[in-house]
């Protein structure tokens, strides 16, 4: 029986590489959003992949949702905790809605959908956890005090899941990536973002897929002893 896959936002950017390359791996991909439906349509027209919508920053959504994956594809092995979003600013300009947004959706998000499938991937001794970070999370990034405390969230929340999940079977670990080439690096200011770059030793944006790459290994059955650990594919902006 192939793998099952949930891949939260993972319709579009570094979720949309990770959910093909999921299926490349001859996974079963269910493809979570929230947001524009005819976006979602049309990456299932071009990859084949079911794509499911609900809010992964709402607790009774990810039960609900993950619910109806298994029902329709099939218990859940593996789970990319991918969905998330900025709401850049800082401090004196953050209110408390961008904080409470960036938190619930981006680090409440991990912790509703591990509620969801936890339980199962014990039960039947194998699972695959993999959270999204960020080079954000370890280094701290000016203008995203919300950003970089749900991510550094995130690598801490890896790091204790997979203490539960180690002797049942299930993995989990956590990539953070550096600036990747998609919608939510291009809406950096183009001054800033120049600057960024400026400062990536390997010289440019890192690509969608080559954080998928990451993930397809962890998520792999050879990546059975790789647990709590946090992966960085930043083309060398952060050493440590
Ligand atoms: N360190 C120190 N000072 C800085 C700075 C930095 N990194 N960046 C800006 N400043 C200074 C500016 O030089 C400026 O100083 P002056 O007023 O003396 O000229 C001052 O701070 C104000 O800066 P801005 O004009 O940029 O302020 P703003 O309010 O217009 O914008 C901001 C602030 C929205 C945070 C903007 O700087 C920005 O978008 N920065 C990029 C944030 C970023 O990297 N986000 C990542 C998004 S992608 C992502 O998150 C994916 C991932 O995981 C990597």
């Amino acid at each position: 029986m192939a793998r099952v896959a949930i891949v939260t936002g993972g319709t579009r950017g570094i979720g949309e590489a990770i959910s093909l390359a999921l299926k490349d791996m001859g996974m079963t991909v269910a493809a979570n959003y929230a947001g524009n439906e005819e976006k979602a349509r049309a990456f299932t027209d071009r990859t084949g992949i079911a794509a499911y919508k609900w809010d992964v920053g709402d607790y009774d959504a990810c039960q609900e949702g993950c619910a109806k994956v298994a029902a329709d594809l099939g218990p859940v092995d593996v789970v990319v905790n991918n969905a998330g979003v900025t709401r850049d600013g800082t401090i004196l300009k953050m209110s408390r809605e961008m904080w409470e947004d960036v938190i619930r959706i981006n680090l409440g998000g991990c912790f509703n959908m591990a509620k969801a499938v936890f339980p199962g991937m014990r039960e039947r001794k194998w699972g695959r956890i993999v959270n999204i970070g960020s080079i954000n999370g370890q280094a701290g990034q000016y203008g995203q005090v919300n950003y970089a405390a749900a991510k550094s969230g995130i690598h801490g929340f890896t790091k204790a899941l997979a203490q539960e999940g180690a002797r049942a079977g299930v993995t989990v670990n956590a990539i953070a990536p550096g600036y990747i080439d998609t919608d939510m690096v291009a809406a950096v200011p183009a001054d800033v973002l120049e600057k960024i770059v400026a400062k990536i030793p390997v010289g440019r944006l890192g690509q969608a897929s080559e954080i998928a790459r990451g993930v397809a290994f962890l998520c792999s059955e050879e990546g059975g002893f790789v647990t709590g650990s946090t992966l960085s594919i930043n083309g060398g902006q952060h050493m440590y």
